[in-house]
């Protein structure tokens, strides 16, 4: 196993550095961001899977910062559109396009399968790099089903139109990500699902 004290997250985004910060806080393993090592990369994600593009960032974030980087890649997945929107996810509707335009064109894309064909997914990789080297990755799913309508007023992205299938207390679930409290979708979703698997490889490696 890769011996490191110190990890960069990959990412620009500082809602996400806060976020992810705080899940792996118990790790013993020191997250860094790129504003405070004064890197500045901002890599294309033009691989065909999540994998490849978390790779992407994290190895380019290490190679600028000469340390061991790790990025998250994630995004939806409908079985009846083959898997579409996928890692187009952010960009689905078109190039600059808001939350609100992609589930339109999703809704629009679904509008003749019936309840019960809407199965979807959401997927959520962290690949963790030094250098061009994948060190470990790490994948965690979120299961449901696409919406008639949109409903909810939290979260971002998809939440208004995807219902997980079950709860946090595993139960048949009918409200949509937008519609649960943070707290009770951070208990549930692919990234956090992701994000715990990667903690415990990281204390793992530190107590190793
Ligand atoms: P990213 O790779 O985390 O930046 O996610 C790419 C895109 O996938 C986002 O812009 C959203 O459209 C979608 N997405 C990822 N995670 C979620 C989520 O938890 N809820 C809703 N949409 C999400």
């Amino acid at each position: 196993m890769a011996e490191f004290s110190k990890i960069l997250i990959a990412t620009n985004n500082a809602h996400k550095i806060e976020e992810i910060r705080a899940i792996l806080a118990g790790t013993g393993i020191e997250i860094v961001s790129p504003r405070e090592l004064g890197v500045e990369v901002d890599p294309e994600e033009t691989a065909s899977t999540f994998k490849g593009n978390a790779i992407i960032k994290a190895s380019e974030f290490s190679l600028a910062a000469g340390i061991p980087a790790f990025a998250d890649d994630s995004g939806l997945c409908v079985d009846a559109l083959e898997g579409a929107p996928g890692v187009y996810s952010s960009r689905y509707a078109f190039e600059g396009c808001t939350f609100e335009d992609n589930n339109n064109k999703l809704l629009d894309a679904l509008k003749d399968v019936p309840e019960g064909k809407r199965n979807a997914k959401f997927v959520c990789v962290i690949s963790l790099c030094d250098g061009r080297n994948l060190l470990s990755d790490f994948r965690g799913e979120l299961s449901g089903s696409i919406a008639i309508s949109p409903k909810g007023d939290n979260g971002f992205g998809y939440d208004p139109v995807f219902v997980p299938d079950f709860d946090k207390m595993r139960s048949r679930n009918t409200r949509t990500l937008a519609e649960m409290t943070k707290k009770e979708k951070n208990s549930i979703s692919h990234r956090s699902n992701a994000l715990k698997m990667f903690a415990s490889y990281l204390r793992n490696q530190l107590h190793s």
